[in-house]
């Protein structure tokens, strides 16, 4: 490490820019951000500087540099010409005073960070000014990585730190408290926006005697996790994924998206798969709320949406009935992924007006639906769990009128790296399929928009079209 990254009290600081042009002005505001009292040395500026020293009316001293124009100041940014820059950082290194030259890390005291700001938590990112694209590119990654309500989480422990100091004078006991609600319950409520409640959550807990135990109320996260390819996971999902003590998860749940749950979570398979009755749908609700009432974070992670075909708000209802609270974090629905990794646009402004999320999941053999409405033009049906109820799918539609050459599309595993796509018409596709001898997970969309897969396939998965 060969510059060390201190953070700077800049309230008050005079603070010289030398310079008027965009870096000038860039520097300048960020100091003038950080509370730093800014001058500004330049006789031509940017007009974007004027207008920065307009607004923000920082001292402007319309004149050409001398070295004597850094009496006063701690701190000098050389915004100029290269051979001026190192007169500045001369000068200032002469009186001890810090300087930057921009763009000019060799000549430079100090370097700007790369930040990500979530005031009171800043995160400083550099690379002794050698590689300034990569020091971006952490920035973004962290960006993306970090929640967007961290700071309100930082200004709870702040409102909370005297009461906790008090509560718990041994620094091992408050360590332990702050760790159980940074990444508990607190927490969630501060990045869900609710706030009075996390405040009242914390007053609640430092008052009350038993709070140092790891016996408290636990949480369960409902979380859909996409149609397969990792990458369509949420940002909450995974800090969900990442926060865990327990996981149950749904045979849909494919094993790259299991990779990314915390390492040290225990995790419980309890698919349904069809013909496997061995975990019901009323122990799953049980161990939800048994598992969060012994304090455990607890994710449900199902395939998809878990508000679509998912029975997700069965187990919530129980959740309730037992006073356990949980979140629900959406998913890509297989519908969604499906479509977009098969180029079959689900609605279509010369194809479809309106989208129909069906279940063809059959119920003693059949589908009590009314048919005829299926027939309508201008939309797009898409039947879930419709594998085994292929052939009985289309000849129901081919009985109540759609024509022979409909085109339907089955798309199996949809968004894996083995995603199979078989397109057809409503009379050839079950033989087609029923050859290839496709697997679950499969979806079928039916409608003019499979048209539009010829020219809008993109994925680079297996193709199979008839
Ligand atoms: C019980 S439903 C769950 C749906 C899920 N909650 C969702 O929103 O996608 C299971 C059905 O979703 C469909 N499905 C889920 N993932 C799929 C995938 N990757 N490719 C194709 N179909 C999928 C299949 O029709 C499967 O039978």
């Amino acid at each position: 490490m060969k510059s060390f990254p201190f953070f700077f009290k800049l309230e008050g600081v005079p603070c010289l820019v030398v310079g008027g042009g965009e870096g000038a002005r860039h520097k300048a505001n960020l100091l003038y951000k950080a509370g730093a009292n800014v001058s500004l040395l330049a006789k031509n500026m940017h007009p974007s500087t004027e207008q920065f020293v307009r607004d923000t009316g920082i001292d402007h001293l319309s004149d050409s540099y001398q070295k004597e124009h850094l009496e006063g100041f701690r701190l000098v940014i050389a915004a100029e010409e290269d051979e001026l820059n190192r007169n500045i950082a001369q000068n200032a290194r002469d009186r001890g005073i810090f300087v930057n030259a921009v763009d000019m890390p060799e000549i430079s005291d100090f370097y700007f960070p790369s930040i990500v700001d979530r005031n009171p938590i800043t995160i400083a990112i550099g690379s002794g000014g050698s590689s300034p694209v990569l020091v971006r590119h952490t920035r973004a990654m962290l960006e993306t990585w970090l929640p967007p309500k961290l700071g309100n989480l930082g200004k709870l422990v702040t409102s909370a730190k005297d009461k906790a100091r008090q509560k718990f004078p041994d620094l091992d006991m408050r360590r332990r408290f702050w760790d159980r609600h940074l990444q508990g319950r607190a927490a969630e409520l501060v990045y869900s926006d609710r706030l009075n409640e996390a405040q009242s959550l914390i007053d609640s807990e430092l008052e009350d005697d038993e709070a140092g135990s790891e016996t408290k109320l636990g949480e369960v996260y409902l979380v859909g996790a996409g149609p397969g390819d990792p990458d369509l996971l949420t940002f909450k999902a995974l800090r969900l994924m990442q926060q865990a003590d327990v996981v149950l998860y749904d045979r849909l749940v494919s094993p790259e998206i299991l990779e990314m749950v915390r390492r040290e979570s225990e995790l419980i398979a309890v698919g349904k798969g069809r013909n496997i009755y061995s975990i019901t749908q009323e122990n799953i609700n049980e161990s939800l709320a048994d598992l969060a009432l012994q304090g455990k974070r607890v994710l449900r992670l199902k395939g998809g949406d878990p508000f679509i075909f998912g029975r997700g708000a069965e187990e919530l209802e129980h959740l309730v009935e037992r006073g356990v609270p949980f979140q629900v974090v959406p998913g890509i629905t297989a519908a969604s992924g499906c479509a977009s990794y098969a180029g079959i646009p689900l609605t279509h402004r010369n194809h479809a007006q309106s989208v129909r999320f069906i279940t063809g999941h059959r119920v003693g053999g059949e589908l009590n639906f009314d048919w005829a409405e299926f027939v309508k033009e201008d939309q797009t049906l898409v039947f879930y769990m419709g594998l085994n109820g292929l052939e009985y799918i289309c000849n129901k539609l081919l009985e109540v009128g759609l024509p022979s050459d409909a085109p339907i599309a089955l798309v199996e595993k949809g968004t894996r790296s083995d995603q199979r796509v078989f397109v057809s018409d409503i009379s050839n596709l079950p033989k087609i399929v029923r050859s290839a001898k496709a697997e679950a997970p499969t979806l079928i969309i039916v409608g003019s928009v499979v048209k539009l897969h010829d020219q809008l396939n993109w994925w680079g998965g297996k193709q199979t079209d008839a």
